[in-house]
């Protein structure tokens, strides 16, 4: 039995949904699970666009068969060569030795390296602006390396304004039997995963989204059909939007995102006082213990707030394991233009604090306020002034509340 859904008169979305995969791309928990879409446009010829993970093969091609109803596969447009995207190729290929792959050299290099497939012979190679006619639909396709891999390639549909834009504009999450964005309540329900896809998938890659958001502000687009998530139709400009602030490193919001990694509850005490005098002031705040919350939700809120606050107690004569790990992965996210203050903790030998500047004051653009301040095991009465320092410090960097 077929689960298809319909997206034009000639587009169907016939991907699959894995509810129980743990951890996407080993590292990113999804507790709602994960689409992964495909879709077959129906013109004179029929078009399939990128296959799916291996978890959700068989239903994709069940769904293959039942939308083409008997019908040839004319051609298979390969976007991105990650495996969630091209594990059943072979399937496809085998089922379908009529399809003409059409894809950039770099992905017929791809998938040459993952698969002992021989595409010689039943392949299109196209380069940039390289177009496709396929009776009523005129199919554009151009490059968009790094988002995510060097490969990627988008594809706008010209006939009717449809960008397919591979990985970008994804969601974590499972489709719960919608397929459009505006079906759900997007901005109560998914902006989170979706910020937390595009920060730890393609958070990087700024200047190469910034790329593409330019090639792509040049056409008319009435719909988005990316790789992952729901299909946009409505509101598409406000999206973009986002993935222009979150490319360009731009706070979504005024406020203080405060991560702690804390043994005995003291650091998470000091962290607590300050959101509460923070919250005193008028300001919004998000706390994370670093311990127990995972990295890629405080690396997507870390796109989203303004100004951070690490607290981290000393061990090991270093920063706290997760606390350092976190700031790595941070830096290696290439998160810039923030202001950043510090709480260290220490009975003896303390150092986390001069050591997490050390980790952030390289990256671009981003203001340390100087006062860390310094807790001897556990904050005292008398360094209730130092917490208010640190509030008013940051309010003095604030443009709006
Ligand atoms: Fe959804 Fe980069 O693969």
């Amino acid at each position: 039995m077929y689960c298809t859904k319909k997206i034009t008169d000639d587009l169907f979305w016939v991907g699959g949904n894995d509810r129980r995969l743990a951890m996407f791309e080993g590292v990113y928990s999804v507790p709602d699970g994960v689409s992964y879409n495909s879709y077959i446009l129906l013109d004179e010829a029929a078009v399939l666009f990128d296959t799916v993970d291996k978890a959700v093969c068989k239903v994709f091609l069940e769904n293959i068969a039942c939308t083409l109803g008997g019908r040839k596969l004319d051609y298979l447009v390969v976007q991105h060569m990650e495996p969630d995207h091209s594990e059943s190729l072979g399937a496809v290929l085998t089922l379908h030795p009529e399809t003409t792959v059409v894809c950039n050299a770099k992905i017929a290099a791809l998938i040459k390296q993952f698969f002992d497939i021989d595409i010689a012979g039943r392949s299109l190679i196209v380069e940039e602006g390289s177009t496709l006619n396929t009776g009523k639909h005129e199919l554009m396709f151009l490059s968009a390396p790094m988002v995510h891999w060097p490969e990627v390639m988008i594809t706008y549909d010209k006939t009717d304004k449809i960008l397919f834009s591979a990985d970008a504009f994804g969601t974590f999450g499972a489709l719960n039997g919608a397929i459009f964005a505006d079906e759900v309540d997007f901005d109560r329900d998914y902006m989170d995963e979706a910020r937390r896809y595009y920060a730890n998938i393609v958070g990087k890659y700024g200047p190469q989204v910034q790329a593409m958001l330019k090639k792509i502000a040049s056409v008319e687009i009435s719909m988005l059909c990316p790789l992952h998530g729901f299909v946009w139709r409505v509101n598409i400009d406000g999206f973009i939007e986002k993935y222009q602030k979150w490319s360009t490193y731009t706070p979504e919001e005024t406020g203080v995102m405060i991560a702690y990694a804390s043994v005995y509850g003291n650091t998470a005490n000091a962290a607590e006082i300050l959101a509460c005098r923070l919250r005193d002031k008028g300001v919004k705040t998000a706390v994370y213990d670093v311990s127990v919350a995972s990295a890629s939700s405080i690396i997507a809120a870390a796109f989203r707030w303004s100004h951070f606050v690490f607290a981290s107690t000393t061990y090991n004569a270093g920063i706290f394991i997760s606390m350092d790990e976190l700031l790595r992965d941070l830096a290696a996210h290439n998160i810039q233009n923030r202001t950043v203050a510090f709480i260290e903790n220490g009975s003896w030998a303390a150092t986390s604090g001069d050591l997490m500047r050390k980790i952030i004051a390289p990256l671009k653009n981003m203001t340390l306020i100087d006062a860390t301040v310094r807790l001897k095991s556990a904050l005292k009465d008398s360094q209730s002034p130092e917490i208010d320092l640190l509030v008013s410090e940051i309010l003095a960097r604030m443009v709006h509340k």
